[in-house]
């Protein structure tokens, strides 16, 4: 397993994240547990921070909070100097109760409801990333009725493939997201908000899809977004201040994969949107990103102590371990690849191949197939790298397994962020019907 951020391997043989041994938080914290490494977080921020000149006042780098939210990420991202992408109204109360920077908000989303843009209006939130017509119609509607004008980029379907699962693909025109631009409902969605009150045009945003290892989509969607800002000028008079490229970019998760460097990426954003807007005689606009994964995703990893150890001869060695598809659904969902160490056990060497599966009952619960570890045994700590995108927030109570916690580690000290759900969190919102309280 590759190591990410303050992983080290310490002289007793034991994996350290943030100086602690990972045996060490098992044991305090429990298992499965989510740990996450905060010099690695603030670390991928400031590379995004300076990658995009957010200093320079050119862009603004926004933290896509679907890839992993709680209060305590939203106060490290605040204090990093990034905006945050919400798209609902549970990851916006969440920024509010953190105390998230309202102007810095960005609300995303194919359908946010009466109550959600009401929330939003009334938290006074910077951007309204607007998706489709009747969201701007309600949107006019409200603004107007509470006297507020709302600040709106428009959502564009750019038709650009970007090569990643199917499922997480978003760019492309057959999609249930934005305004689609070949066949001119981009334009027509300018003219629109041009038309209605309570609505200022700021800008344009696209996202063209997620693990994207390639900086070339980039710049085509640059290229692309700022032909239409020049269209939406020529025919509205409407300036596009704002270009937001989305988020996407590709990380580590096991060997073969070779993402680009933020650096890369951003040089590519930049340069093609200051080549484009010379082309197009624009205002070189602001750009914005929207990185989820590539903030959170290396800094974290899960914990699972190995339980039952199943062996089929000639054909396979199954380990279980005691999490599995309710912490980290990608592996069934999208046939995501990970890999693994042996915390208590980091400096020896592979000697088997096995397939980490989960416990829950479903075949499809598997975490790594075919991995080769050291002989591993009934209580032995295994980690999992690169867990902290999408793990957690996509986790869920199926066979009412309990939510892991999730710990901070920082400098050999461990903050729990979030509290493990015990039995009692399971029953919280069961409700018995006073009938089917039987005495008998
Ligand atoms: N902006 C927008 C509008 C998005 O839809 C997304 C992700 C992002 C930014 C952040 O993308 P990132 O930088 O994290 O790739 N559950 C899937 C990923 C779905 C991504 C959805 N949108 C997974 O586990 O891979």
């Amino acid at each position: 397993m590759k190591l990410q951020g303050t992983m080290q391997i310490n002289s007793a043989g034991n994996l350290t994240i943030g100086g602690l041994e990972v045996t060490q938080l098992a044991r305090e914290f429990g298992t499965p547990l989510y740990i996450f490494d905060e010099e690695l977080i603030r670390n991928n921020c400031r590379k995004f921070y300076e990658a995009f000149a957010v200093g320079e006042g050119q862009s603004e780098v926004i933290y896509a909070s679907k890839a992993f939210l709680t209060t305590a990420m939203c106060r490290i991202i605040a204090s990093e100097g990034l905006g945050l992408d919400v798209v609902s109204g549970g990851e916006l109360y969440t920024a509010l109760a953190a105390g998230f920077p309202v102007e810095h908000i960005y609300f995303h989303g194919n359908n946010k409801s009466y109550m959600e843009l009401c929330q939003a209006l009334d938290a006074n939130i910077g951007r309204f990333v607007v998706d489709n017509f009747s969201e701007m119609e309600l949107l006019s509607r409200l603004a107007v009725e509470k006297g507020q004008v709302a600040n709106v980029i428009l959502r564009v379907t750019p038709g650009i493939e970007a090569h990643t699962h199917d499922y997480i693909r978003t760019g492309q025109i057959d999609s249930k997201f934005g305004f689609t631009l070949p066949n001119g409902q981009a334009l027509e969605a300018a003219k629109r908000v041009k038309d209605l009150p309570g609505l200022e045009f700021k800008g344009l945003h696209c996202h063209i899809g997620s693990q994207i290892f390639d900086q070339e989509p980039y710049g085509e969607a640059a290229a692309i977004m700022l032909k239409l800002a020049a269209e939406i000028k020529e025919s509205t008079g409407l300036l596009t201040t704002e270009l937001d490229l989305g988020g996407g970019f590709g990380i580590y998760y096991a060997e073969g994969d070779t993402p680009p460097s933020i650096n890369s990426f951003a040089q590519k954003i930049l340069i093609e949107v200051s080549k484009k807007a010379k082309e197009f005689n624009l205002p070189k606009p602001k750009v914005i990103v929207e990185p989820g994964r590539s903030i959170v995703g290396p800094a974290g990893s899960t914990a699972y102590t190995v339980g039952s150890i199943k062996e089929i001869p000639g054909v396979r060695k199954y380990v279980a371990v005691d999490g599995g598809m309710a912490d980290n659904i990608r592996p069934a969902l999208y046939e995501a690849k990970y890999e693994a160490i042996i915390a208590n056990k980091a400096n020896l060497p592979a000697e088997e191949t096995v397939t980490i599966t989960g416990k829950c009952c479903e075949s499809g619960d598997m975490l790594i197939w075919d991995t080769k570890l050291p002989k591993v045994e009934v209580g032995d700590i295994l980690l999992v790298s690169c867990t902290g995108a999408y793990g957690y927030t996509m986790s869920s109570n199926y066979n009412r397994l309990g939510r892991p916690a999730a710990v901070l580690v920082r400098e050999q000290n461990a903050d729990l962020i979030i509290k493990r759900e015990d039995y009692n969190d399971l029953l919280r919102n069961d409700i018995l019907p006073a009938r089917l309280i039987c005495t008998k």
